[in-house]
């Protein structure tokens, strides 16, 4: 997938295409503007308010308690981008767009939408970090920081997208019991594979923060019997074990290339003989180490963020199944996840009998 702003007609297309047209200005200040509109609307409840039904703007204002015309101009603005419709003066969230923001639908994401408001100052600051190299940490807030309540529930609605699909191609070895999540924060993709397997039981490894917050949200599912947390640092836990399944989604790409072969290596050591690991990620396009060729995607623009905001990055797909393999997995295979666009399920087994 790309991001990439779109001509709306064909002046513009062939503009755009003859390159008459400044585009460089359009994304410059369009990206700020486009996500500037559609994250405060969603902050402000105004589309949690159209979703209730058609209104005025300064019905709209009233209700809220916002600046009428500061309101009437950002719905204009949702108009424009497609996520409302107005007819007579009375706007309505897009039938698009409710799939996606509503709060009664399944797939909303509008936590995940609002949660991106903290981005903004790590995006200011990327030419500060690319003359410093000094990242932001995002990771190291304070355990009972707001930020980790906005941050997990924000990716447990895209887990809740992604899970049906990523649990459905999750190979577990037969009779499995016991599974770790490294990184599982939210925890749903655990709760989901309990719910799954009815003999299964999970542990959460996160940072503090996460499992303050994780630890909730599982109660909230009703399953806290059967998901725990345990509160460390991945690189430096004990994890416990021995497990029939480990779990690492979306936390490699946080982890420098120093740390992941150390990772990998000991949830091999914490994994039962015949256990399996799941990797889950975004990985870069071409293994920087033989250079890669294809123009890069919206995984470049998450490395550069990861890398904003942790000093981690994305990894390539050769290096995580080196790394894979000098840990002593066999045979790491991928599986493309649709749900998500960019990501990519990786298993790979402990052997049953270890050879030597
Ligand atoms: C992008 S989120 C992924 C959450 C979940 N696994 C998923 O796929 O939706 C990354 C998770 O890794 C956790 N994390 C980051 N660094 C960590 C570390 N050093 N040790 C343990 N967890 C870490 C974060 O707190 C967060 O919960």
């Amino acid at each position: 997938m790309r991001i990439a702003l779109r001509p709306s007609n064909p002046w513009e297309w062939a503009a755009a295409t003859l390159n008459l047209a400044p585009v460089v200005a359009a994304e410059a200040w369009g990206g700020m503007a486009l996500s500037g509109v559609l994250v405060a609307a969603v902050r402000l409840g105004i589309t949690d308010h159209l979703a209730g039904g058609p209104s005025t703007a300064a019905a709209v204002a009233a209700a809220l308690h916002l600046d009428p015309p500061a309101c009437r101009m950002i719905l204009d603005c949702l108009h424009g981008t497609g996520h409302v419709h107005c007819r007579r003066g009375r706007y309505r969230l897009s039938r698009r767009s409710r799939r996606w923001l509503a709060p009664d639908s399944p797939f909303s994401v509008a936590r995940f939408v609002a949660a991106t408001d903290d981005y903004w100052p790590w995006w200011a600051g990327l030419a500060e970090v690319a003359r410093t190299g000094q990242s932001f940490d995002h990771h190291g807030q304070a355990p009972d920081a707001p930020y980790w309540r906005r941050y997990l529930t924000g990716l447990s609605e895209l887990a809740r997208l992604a899970a049906p699909e990523v649990i459905a191609r999750l190979r577990l070895p037969a009779g499995a019991r016991t599974v770790l999540d490294i990184g599982g924060g939210h925890g749903w993709f655990a709760v989901q594979l309990c719910r799954r397997h009815a003999e299964l039981a999970a542990t959460v490894l996160d940072l503090p923060g996460a499992a303050l917050v994780g630890r909730d949200l599982v109660a909230a599912t009703g399953l806290a019997d059967r998901v725990g947390y345990l509160a460390g640092d991945a690189r430096v836990a004990d994890l416990g074990g021995p497990y029939d399944q480990v779990l690492c989604f979306n936390l490699v790409h946080h982890l420098g290339a120093d740390q992941v072969p150390a990772l990998m290596r000991r949830a091999y050591e914490a994994l039962a003989p015949g256990g399996r690991i799941a990797v889950l990620d975004a990985f870069t396009t071409g293994d920087p180490r033989t250079g890669g060729t294809r123009r890069p995607g919206a995984e470049a623009f998450l490395g550069l963020f990861v890398y904003l905001s942790s000093g981690a990055t994305t990894h390539s797909v050769a290096q995580l199944h080196g790394w894979l393999r000098e840990a002593g997995f066999d045979r790491p295979r991928q599986t493309r996840i649709r749900r998500i666009p960019g990501q990519t399920l990786h298993q790979a087994e402990k052997p049953a009998a270890e050879a030597g």
